[in-house]
């Protein structure tokens, strides 16, 4: 504990300055401290209240009702977490492994395939079926008078494989197992895709980006024929009614940073919302239909979303850190062809320049990565480009490094090695580098 004192003194420091020089907002902050990720933009009185309520919803556990404390009762039936930041520890990216065991920040979706002739209201709003009896993601807890769903335990098989410079890799691969399940046999066609909580970085500067400027890089055909093609995601937004492009989360399924809030607070803690009324309760669980309300009409009116959305808005971008191989690791980037999807820099409406590494669309990387899921235009196998800033923090503000949408990569190494479909070229590229390349590679990956 005793370095963390002068960091956070530092941090403050650096903010304080920079406050003095700048006009426009400064949405970028030098802390590299695990607490990188909670830095908040300079607001006026107004704003920051704003920004604290919604950290005081984001960071304090919701407790089951009744309960004394009214103003936060309302936590499941069933539910995953008690508390967003568990699963976002620092803000950052979740656990796939918590003291031994699986982490509940990674979740398991459920869903049906879909079939080719069921186009029902549900597959139009949430983009994809539901499992009938246990809903679209499996709560590993429940309150007092319910019964939890089920819980899962997480496994890894090593696999061997060689750099062509003959240097060995390992690659581990996740199995998950359901048990005691207390509803019964899960539906014979399920589909089990396990999602890991990302990290919570440039949320508003993401949501502020010109769609014309994300929609401008799809390729669906491949017309330029370089193996890559980059699809857009279009989802339904439950806010405006109107189906929107998606931005967020690993298949790109949330359009807006308050509709992922509301989903979360939904599937993941049964919070009633306005964009997602009614507790998170199939029509087989009786208990969990019946059981005691939260003491409002919703567990979190739209106020309080609002304030949770715009907490997530106003955190600042960690700045890039430009070690000395930071331009070397940078151009072979670009020459590998990871810019073609890791797309560097957008220009906002407000003159703010920045560089998430990333286009926002949806691409197929292959069988090894698929996670069966479909959800609204995002295939078995796609996923939508993560963001690449920030990662070299991770460890930092979470513990260890867990990278891809099942946290299965422990390096930016084995991300990159499990790279495959439309990336296929890239990752073979990566893998013929000379190690002092790939280390080039990681240092500017590290500093972005
Ligand atoms: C049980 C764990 C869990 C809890 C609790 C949780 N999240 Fe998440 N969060 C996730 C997972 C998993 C994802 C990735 C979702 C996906 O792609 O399926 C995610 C993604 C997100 C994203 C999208 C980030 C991006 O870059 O696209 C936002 C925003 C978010 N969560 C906000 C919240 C808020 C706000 C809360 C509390 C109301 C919350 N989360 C609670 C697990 C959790
Ligand atoms: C065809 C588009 C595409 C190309 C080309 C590509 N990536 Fe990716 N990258 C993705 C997608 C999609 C994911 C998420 C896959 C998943 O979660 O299963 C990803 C994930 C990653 C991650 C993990 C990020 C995280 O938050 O978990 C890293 C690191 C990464 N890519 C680096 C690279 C590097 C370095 C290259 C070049 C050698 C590259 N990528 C080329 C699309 C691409």
């Amino acid at each position: 504990m005793k370095t963390l004192i002068p960091l956070t003194i530092t941090a403050f420091l650096a903010v304080g300055c920079s406050h003095q020089k700048e006009e426009k907002q400064n949405i970028y902050t030098d802390d590299r401290s695990q607490f990188a990720l909670k830095q908040a933009y300079r607001l006026d009185d107004e704003a920051e209240d704003k920004h604290i309520l919604g950290k005081s919803f984001f960071t304090i556990p919701w407790a089951e009702a009744p309960s004394a404390t009214t103003a936060r009762d309302g936590l499941g039936p069933l539910y995953s977490a008690n508390t967003c930041l568990h699963c976002h520890p620092n803000n950052g990216v979740g656990l796939p492994v918590e003291n031994g065991v699986m982490s509940r920040s990674l979740v398991m979706r459920l869903s049906l395939s879909s079939g080719e002739n069921i186009n029902n209201n549900l597959t139009m709003t949430h983009g994809f079926l539901p499992e009938p009896t246990y809903g679209g993601q499996l709560s590993i807890h429940a309150n007092t008078n319910t019964a939890f769903e089920g819980k899962v335990s997480l496994s890894y098989q090593n696999i061997v494989q060689k750099y062509d410079d003959n240097t060995s890799y390992e690659l581990q691969v996740p199995t998950y197992k359901i048990t005691n399940l207390q509803y019964g046999a899960l539906h014979k066609d399920v589909n089990i895709a396990p999602h890991i909580a990302l990290a919570l970085i440039g949320l508003g500067a993401i949501e502020m980006i010109d769609a014309r400027d994300i929609l401008i890089h799809e390729d669906v055909d491949d017309r330029d024929k370089d193996g890559i093609s980059g699809k857009a995601n279009w989802v339904f937004n439950p806010e405006s009614n109107a189906t929107e492009l998606g931005r967020f989360t690993w298949k790109a399924a949330a359009a807006s940073v308050k509709q992922q809030a509301a989903n979360a607070a939904h599937n993941d803690m049964s919070l009633s919302n306005p964009l997602y009324p009614g507790d998170n309760c199939t029509s087989y669980q009786a208990e969990c239909l019946e059981a005691e309300k939260g003491s409002h009409d919703f567990d979190l009116p739209m106020k309080r979303l609002d304030a949770i959305a715009f907490y997530l808005k106003t955190l600042k971008i960690p700045k890039e850190r430009k070690t000395v191989h930071f331009a070397k690791g940078q151009e072979i980037f670009n020459n590998l062809g990871c810019v073609k999807c890791h797309i560097s820099e957008y220009k906002l409406s407000d003159t703010n320049i920045i560089r998430p590494y990333s286009d926002f669309l949806l691409h197929d990387m292959g069988e090894a990565l698929s996670d069966g899921h479909s959800l609204f235009l995002a295939d078995k196998n796609e996923f939508r480009t993560p963001p690449l800033w920030g990662i070299g923090l991770y460890e930092k503000t979470s513990g260890v490094m867990a990278l891809l949408h099942d946290g299965r990569a422990r390096t930016i190494e084995e991300a990159i090695l499990w790279h495959g479909g439309e990336a296929s070229k890239q990752q073979m590229a990566f893998k013929a580098l000379s190690k002092e390349k790939r280390d080039y590679l990681v240092e500017f990956l590290k500093g972005i």
